[in-house]
C-alpha cells in the first residue's frame, strides 16, 4: 500500500519513519515534507495548500491511503473531498473536525455528552464577555473560538488583566478573526496529560499516555510554544485512571458524535488535566500531537500502516497496536527568537553523530541551503530516544542533543523530569 502524509514538520517525519517500517506499506510520500522526511520517504511539492491541491498530489502519487498531520486541512474539509473522490483518507469529516476547529462547539458538545470539562461561558461580543466575567473567580482562562495555532489561550490573574485580554482579542490584535467569539473558562490545576486514540467512528483504541512541555523555559516558565518536548511512559496514568478516561471521555465522545450524525473517524487527541475531581478535558485536537507523536511512535511496534488502514475502513484492528514498555523522550531544539519570529538560515551540524548515540533525530523546521542543512522554522529538530528506564531515555536524548549544533539553538533541560520526580523510588526512576 502507498501512503501519503500531508504536512512537513517533526510529527510528519515521525509518521513517515514509522510507516516506512510497516510491512503493509510499500511506499511513503510526504507533501510537502522536509529534508528529514526525504530520508525515509519521497517528498512531493504542494502547488496549492488547499483541499483541491492535496487531491492533485494524492492522484499524482496514486496513494491508497492518506493521513493529515496538521489540523488545518481537516477543518477545511479535506476528508469529505477525498471520500467523494473515492480515495481512502484517515481523518474526521469537516463537521467532526469542529471538535478542534471551534472551542465553543467542543464545550457545548462536552456539556451535552456529559464529558468532564471546566465550567465555561461562550460569548459573542465584548460586552457579553465582560459581563460573563462576573461568573468566574481568578485566574480565569480566556480562549479564542477558532484555530489560533496555539496562541488562542490566555490565563488572566486579575479582572483588569482579563478585560485587557478581551479588548485585545475582540479587536483582533491577538489572534485575528479567531477572536470574534470567545470562551471564558474556569482555571483547573493538576498534571496535564496528552491522551490519543485511534477511532473508526465506532470504537476507539488508545495509544500510550504522553506529556508535552508547552512553555519555552525549564520549570514551565516563559511564554507558551507549540511544544518544547514530550515523553511517553505507561506510568503517567494508573490502570484505573486510563480506564476512566477511556470510558468517560474517549468512548463517550465517539458514541455521542455518532449519535449526533457526525461520526468521528481519525486520531482523537484529548488534552487532559488530572484534577482532584478526576480527569477533565482542556481541549480536543483531531489529529496527532506534535511533539507527542515523535515520542509515541518511537515506542510503537506492530504495523502502524495496518492500524490506520483498518481504522479508515471502519474496522479498527487493535492487534496492530503494540508499544514497547520502555519510556521515550523527545527533546525539541528550537531556533533563536522562538516562540517569537525565529531566525532562519543557521547551519546545522552533528545529526549523524547524534544518531550514532542511539537517538533518532526528527526534522521539523529544516531546509537544504547551498548544499548544507539549515534552520527554517521555530522548532528545528526533535531528538528522540528510548531507554530501559525513563532516566536512561532522558540521558540518551540529551547526550545526542549535546553533539548537535546551530547558532542560537535553545532547548529545555528538563524534559521528562516531572516523571522522574514523580516516580522517584519506583524501579528505574
Ligand atoms: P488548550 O489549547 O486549550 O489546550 O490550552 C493551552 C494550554 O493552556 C493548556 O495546555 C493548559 O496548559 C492551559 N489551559 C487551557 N485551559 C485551561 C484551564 N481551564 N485551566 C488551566 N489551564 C488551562
Ligand atoms: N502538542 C500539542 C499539540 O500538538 O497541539
Amino acid at each position: 500500500m502507498k501512503v501519503l502524509i500531508l504536512g512537513g514538520g517533526g510529527r510528519e517525519h515521525a509518521i513517515a519513519w514509522r510507516l516506512r517500517q510497516s510491512p503493509s506499506v510499500s511506499q511513503v510520500f510526504v507533501a510537502p515534507g522536509n529534508p528529514g522526511c526525504a530520508l525515509v520517504a519521497e517528498c512531493l511539492p504542494v502547488h496549492s495548500p488547499t483541499c483541491v491541491g492535496y487531491l492533485d498530489v494524492a492522484r499524482r502519487c496514486r496513494a491508497d491511503l492518506v493521513i493529515s498531520g496538521p489540523e488545518a486541512p481537516l477543518v477545511d474539509g479535506v476528508t469529505d473531498l477525498f471520500e467523494k473522490e473515492g480515495i481512502l483518507f484517515f481523518g474526521p469529516s469537516q463537521a467532526a473536525a469542529l471538535l478542534e476547529g471551534s472551542k465553543i462547539f467542543a464545550k457545548r458538545f462536552m456539556e451535552r455528552a456529559g464529558i468532564p470539562t471546566a465550567r465555561f461561558a461562550a460569548t459573542e461580543s465584548l460586552d457579553e464577555a465582560k459581563a460573563a466575567l462576573d461568573q468566574f473567580t481568578y485566574p480565569v482562562v480566556i480562549k479564542a473560538d477558532g484555530l489560533a495555532a496555539g496562541k488562542g489561550v490566555v490565563i488572566c490573574w486579575t479582572r483588569s488583566d482579563a478585560e485587557q485580554t478581551l479588548d485585545a482579542m475582540f479587536a483582533g490584535q491577538l489572534v485575528g478573526a479567531a477572536g470574534t467569539r470567545v470562551v471564558l473558562e474556569e482555571y483547573l490545576t493538576g498534571e496535564e496529560v496528552s491522551f490519543i486514540g485511534v477511532s473508526d467512528g465506532e470504537r476507539i483504541v488508545s495509544l500510550e499516555p504522553s506529556q508535552d512541555h508547552k512553555r519555552i523555559f525549564d520549570n514551565d516558565e516563559g511564554p507558551n510554544t507549540g511544544g518544547m518536548g514530550a515523553y511517553s511512559d505507561s506510568r503517567i496514568l494508573t490502570v484505573e485512571e486510563r480506564a476512566l478516561i477511556e470510558r468517560t471521555i474517549m468512548q463517550r465522545t465517539i458514541d455521542r458524535m455518532r449519535e449526533e450524525g457526525t461520526p468521528f473517524r481519525g486520531f482523537l487527541y484529548a488534552g487532559l488535566m488530572m484534577t482532584e475531581r478526576g480527569p477533565m478535558v482542556l481541549e480536543f485536537n483531531v489529529r496527532l500531537g506534535d511533539p507527542e507523536t515523535q515520542a509515541l511512535l518511537h515506542r510503537m511496534e506492530g504495523d502502524f500502516g495496518l492500524l490506520v488502514r483498518t481504522a479508515a475502513e471502519g474496522r479498527v484492528d487493535e492487534r496492530h497496536l503494540k508499544f514497547r514498555p520502555e519510556p521515550s523522550v523527545c527533546v525539541v531544539l528550537a531556533a533563536a527568537g522562538y516562540p517569537g519570529k525565529p531566525r532562519t538560515g543557521d547551519t546545522i551540524t552533528g545529526i549523524e553523530e547524534a544518531e550514532r548515540r542511539s537517538a533518532t533525530v526528527f526534522h521539523a523546521g529544516t531546509r537544504i541551503q547551498e548544499g548544507r542543512l539549515a534552520t527554517a522554522g521555530g522548532r528545528v529538530l526533535g531528538v528522540t530516544s528510548r531507554g530501559a528506564t525513563l532516566g536512561e531515555a532522558i540521558q540518551r536524548a540529551y547526550e545526542a542533543c549535546d553533539v548537535i549544533h546551530f547558532d542560537g539553538m535553545q532547548f529545555r533541560r528538563d524534559i521528562g523530569r516531572k516523571g522522574l520526580r514523580r516516580w522517584e523510588g519506583i524501579a528505574g526512576a
